[in-house]
């Protein structure tokens, strides 16, 4: 295909049809990349939080103020397939990685075209089900145990919903920095986390926070139920408090040395090639809780509520209904 001809080809992806309401479409303008960026062949993608939020137009403010005009607002992991060679990247390399969390392609399509820099090569040993469960998991924890954690005189670390899809690369990624890791999570969990490493692992039925007696040096709130004041008595002194989605009503906006401000925006090609590193000598697992096709998108966004499963869901290209 002549290079002037890209971006007349439709695609597949799922757009926001209604409030809350995504819909699969098959004439999408297929993405032209723009300089330093890279054409991927989407193969899986993973379903996040941020996709109902999305679908449900909270950030619909921020796209506006970016100018952001792109037709799928969902997906931000991926693996996938280079589609033409860019200056990194050779047409079939299988890559995977995380987009902008507001500018450019999402990855709920067949093709996304991003930045290079928000990618690398995808593992062998995993397959793209797998890698595409991953980046936002390990980017975000890489955020809090190296960044927001920098500086913390001692490494115990309580994770609050830990068996999520971002938990179950947190308390890996805890572990491998040398974090003594506690978690809180359903019953349902606690075997998996156990299996992922995790020593201390506790019901949150059975276990108020309140009245748990260890002080940790990093208490990482993914469950979005506790503020600053509610596990301000289980910090060390020093210690952080990082709420996955910081607001003024939790205490995590607040400029002071007992809070962690997480925010991860983009894509890094970077850490994910030093995360292969660990998966390829096996201190890294994938946690999937289910793989749908893309055309059960329905299904695969009503997973997401159901309670007490174990980390990440994923849409495929590659499965039929
Ligand atoms: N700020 C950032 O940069 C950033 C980056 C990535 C993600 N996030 C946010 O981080 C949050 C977590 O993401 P995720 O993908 O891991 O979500 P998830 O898969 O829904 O995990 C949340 C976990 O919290 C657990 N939970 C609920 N109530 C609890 C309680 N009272 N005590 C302990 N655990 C409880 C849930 O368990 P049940 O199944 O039993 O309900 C679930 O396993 C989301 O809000 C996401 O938007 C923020």
């Amino acid at each position: 295909m002549h290079e002037n001809m890209r971006g007349k080809e439709k695609m597949k992806g799922l757009i926001v049809k209604g409030k809350g309401k995504l819909r699969l479409v098959t004439d999408l303008d297929r993405p032209v990349p723009k300089e330093g960026e890279v054409l991927v062949k989407v193969v899986a993608a993973s379903v996040n939080s941020y996709d109902v939020e999305s679908a449900a137009g909270n950030y619909d403010a921020y796209f506006k103020e970016y100018g952001v005009d792109e037709a799928v607002r969902t997906g931000l992991e991926f693996a996938g397939i280079v589609a033409s060679d860019s200056v990194k990247f050779k047409e079939g390399d299988a890559v995977y990685g995380y987009v902008h969390l507001i500018t450019g392609c999402k990855a709920h399509a067949e093709y996304i075209s991003l930045p290079e820099a928000y990618l690398a090569r995808k593992p062998e040993r995993l397959s793209f089900e797998q890698a595409a469960s991953l980046p936002t998991g390990v980017l975000t924890s890489l955020e809090v145990y190296e960044t927001l954690a920098a500086g913390s005189s001692g490494k115990s670390t309580l994770i609050i919903g830990a068996g999520g899809g971002v938990g179950t690369s947190a308390v890996q990624i805890a572990g491998i920095l040398g974090f003594e890791v506690t978690t809180l999570s359903s019953a349902t969990q606690m075997k998996g986390l156990k299996n992922l490493g995790v020593e201390h692992v506790l019901n949150y039925k059975d276990v108020a926070l309140s009245s748990l007696k260890d002080k940790f040096d990093i208490v990482l709130d993914l469950s979005t139920r506790y503020t600053l004041e509610d596990c301000r008595p289980l910090l060390t002194s020093g210690g952080k408090f990082i709420p996955a989605l910081p607001d003024e009503s939790n205490g995590g906006t607040g400029e002071t040395d007992d809070v962690g401000y997480l925010m991860l925006m983009e894509g890094n090609g970077e850490k994910l090639i030093r995360v292969n590193k660990w998966i390829e000598d096996g201190k890294l697992e994938t946690t999937l809780d289910q793989i749908y096709a893309f055309e059960a998108h329905h299904n695969a966004i009503e997973r997401l509520a159901v309670r007490g499963k174990l980390g990440k869901i994923v849409m495929s290209w590659k499965i039929a209904v």
